[in-house]
């Protein structure tokens, strides 16, 4: 329980240096050039004090030796000061005294700004700590009083101390400043918490040792409130407006580009609202008309940049109804917590049967007669056509294409031979060719189904398809720079292959009206497709399914088994349970945090489980009581938080 909370004046009830308002005062009288140069300094003196690099006293001797400061200055400022506090600082203020917390100001500023300011907020005089300003005859200033405490880096905690040995810390005590003397207070054990508070100048190595860390000042009440506390009127008032904390209710969805309509069918039986879109959309579409979808929905023409996904802050997960994941900066959408699901392997099937028609299609010289029939000519000669029957496949690339491949050709009554650098089982008779070699050498057919690496990457050169049997035939639907396309026609312009089929090219038309040219246009028994090997309508519908199960599982119980950029958590759901997914930056210490908020709430964690994946963390964790929003909030506060979110 969090009995005392000691403010640091600066940072959290002015938003500024008080000190530095009070010189810009005096800096009014010099000249703009050195204004400006001065300010600059200024800024740079105050930023090496706050994070401990400069003594607290060197940087103010620094500061008064800018410009001479006068008695006048001084009071200007202070009723600038005085008048620029903002109501929020008030209202939270009132409602933490209301409550009974003891209010504690530290500054090393001076009483003639901080305590008009902590008068106006009622902390009583003994409660704030501050400095003394000396003046000359003149009234100008010459200095602080040195002697003082505060002057000290570890001034606070000293002070902090002495409190304490007088009895006037009873209970829990909380800092909340962006300095590194408020954190030395809670390292050095003499406060239970430090809440870092951000203002416009992060200190990002302070924020992240902190236990928790707030923007807004009225975030931080439920970091020092119970549950009973905050459901007070009072509180509720205050609280109403805070934006953390909210649950998972049903998720809006916003499908795009014509994403197949079983995937908004089965998710509005669900009960989520889907929207749908024909085209992509471009990313200031996104931004303006997308900041309330929780779930999006994408092909492979909406490009999710950084910079898109960072403006869109409430989306909870990203479905890409398509194989490739290249059009989403998969890296920036782990940092900002959302899973990203594909549908790896949902067409699988539909490649697979093309190949097979492709290799009766080329073994009979369809192309050529096809074009001469639509010529008008009548190509009946039985001359270079063959069934399959009794042929050798080669199939380069034994995976989810390859295997399936191999099982149909197998049925059709062809011996199979594979290579793959996995050692694969082989399915029905096939046979793993001794290398890459034996099976250019042996296969009447050789098609290709490996990835776009490095290795693969023209993995077919001259070289290779000169190793093909005479009046082979090659068959790529795999990646367009897996063959060397120059070297192919070359081959059968040569009669040393009879034909071949690509479904896939190194450069590819980005739109349906570019022109597409490739070396193999107008050659002999060759076919060429527009990259359309998946391209059916029962893929569509398994990617549909696949990805839609895929994000429903992930809404309802946090499971991101599959997800392509975020650490795999998959929880069986126990029943009387609440559940809370928690993403993180994965530094040590946050797990204990997290069971901290729980141990402070009284609440039992029935089970968690615990995933990494580079530098993100994604915990689930199950716990037997409904938890409320503070609770969430607590969590969403944690310093390392990404994103919380509960499930009913
Ligand atoms: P997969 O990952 O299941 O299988 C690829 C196999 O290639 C793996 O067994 C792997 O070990 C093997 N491999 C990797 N490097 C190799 C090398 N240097 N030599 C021999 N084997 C190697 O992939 P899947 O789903 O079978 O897809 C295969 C290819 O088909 C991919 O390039 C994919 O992009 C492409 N594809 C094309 C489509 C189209 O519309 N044309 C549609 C779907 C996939």
């Amino acid at each position: 329980m969090i009995n005392n909370i000691i403010f640091d004046f600066d940072s959290v009830i002015l938003c500024a240096e008080g000190v530095e308002l009070i010189l810009q005062q005096a800096l009014l009288r010099l000249d703009e050039k050195t204004r400006l140069q001065c300010t600059s300094k200024l800024n740079q003196i105050t930023y090496l004090a706050d994070i401990g690099e400069t003594p607290m006293a060197e940087a103010m001797q620094e500061r008064f030796a800018l410009a001479p400061v006068y008695r006048e200055d001084v009071e200007a400022g202070a009723t600038r000061i005085l008048a620029a506090l903002s109501p929020k600082v008030r209202e939270t203020f009132a409602a933490l005294r209301t409550a009974g917390k003891r209010l504690f100001v530290f500054s090393t500023g001076s009483d003639e700004w901080v305590r008009p300011v902590t008068r106006a907020l009622q902390v009583e005089d003994d409660h704030v700590f501050t400095n003394q300003l000396l003046y000359d005859d003149q009234g100008r200033v010459t200095g602080f009083d040195e002697k003082n405490p505060l002057f000290l880096s570890v001034g606070k905690g000293y002070i902090v101390e002495q409190l304490k040995n007088e009895g006037r810390l009873p209970g829990g005590t909380a800092v909340v400043g962006n300095g590194a003397s408020d954190l030395a207070i809670r390292t050095n054990g003499c406060a239970q918490m430090f809440v870092y508070f951000s203002t416009q100048r992060t200190h990002e190595e302070i924020r992240r040792q902190a236990d928790f860390s707030v923007d807004v000042l009225d975030q931080m009440l439920p970091l020092f409130f119970s549950e009973d506390e905050l459901s007070h009127e009072h509180m509720q008032a205050i609280y109403a407006q805070n934006e953390f904390g909210k649950s998972a209710g049903q998720p809006q969805v916003l499908l795009l580009e014509s994403v197949h309509e079983m995937a908004a069918k089965k998710l509005q039986h669900e009960g989520w609202n889907v929207r749908q879109g024909k085209g992509a959309w471009c990313s200031d579409k996104l931004i303006s008309d997308a900041g309330e979808v929780q779930v999006l929905g994408i092909r492979s023409q909406t490009r999710l940049s950084g910079k898109t996904i960072a403006a869109l802050p409430q989306l909870w997960a990203i479905g890409a109804f398509c194989i490739g994941t290249n059009q989403i900066d998969l890296q920036a959408a782990a940092d900002a917590g959302i899973p990203v699901f594909n549908a790896p392997y949902s067409n699988t099937r539909s490649v697979a049967e093309l190949v097979v028609g492709e290799i009766i299609m080329l073994l009979r010289r369809i192309p050529e007669k096809n074009r001469a029939a639509h010529a008008g000519q009548w190509l009946k000669s039985a001359a270079g056509c063959a069934e399959i029957r009794g042929k050798t496949v080669g199939i380069i690339g034994y995976g989810h294409i390859g295997s399936q491949v191999s099982v149909l050709l197998e049925n059709l009554g062809m011996s199979v031979l594979f290579h793959d650098i996995v050692d694969k089982l082989p399915l029905g008779n096939a046979r793993r060719a001794g290398g890459l070699e034996e099976l250019l050498n042996s296969a009447d057919v050789v098609t290709l189904h490996v990835p776009d690496t490095p290795e693969t990457r023209n993995l077919m050169d001259a070289s290779r398809i000169q190793k093909m049997r005479k009046g082979a035939v090659l068959i790529n639907s795999s990646r367009g720079k897996v063959v060397d396309l120059a070297a192919l026609r070359a081959a059968l312009d040569e009669g040393a292959l009879s034909g071949a089929a690509l479904d896939v090219f190194p450069e590819e038309p980005a739109q349906p009206q570019d022109v597409f040219v490739t070396p193999l246009q107008g050659a002999a028994n060759v076919i060429l497709t527009p990259h359309i090997g998946g391209s059916t309508q029962e893929a569509q519908v398994n990617i549909a399914n696949y990805v839609s199960d895929k994000l429903l599982r992930f809404v309802r119980t946090g499971a991101t088994a599959g997800a392509v950029n975020f650490p795999e958590v998959d929880l069986p759901r126990v029943p009387h349970t609440h559940r809370i997914l928690h993403v993180h930056r994965n530094v040590p210490g946050v797990l204990a945090k997290i069971n901290s908020v729980f141990a402070r709430r009284n609440i039992n964690v029935a089970g968690q489980m615990l995933q990494t994946k580079e530098h993100i963390g994604y915990l689930i964790v199950d716990v037997d009581q409904q938890v409320s929003n503070q609770v969430l909030d607590l969590m969403q506060h944690i310093t390392e938080t990404i994103k919380v979110r509960k499930i009913a």
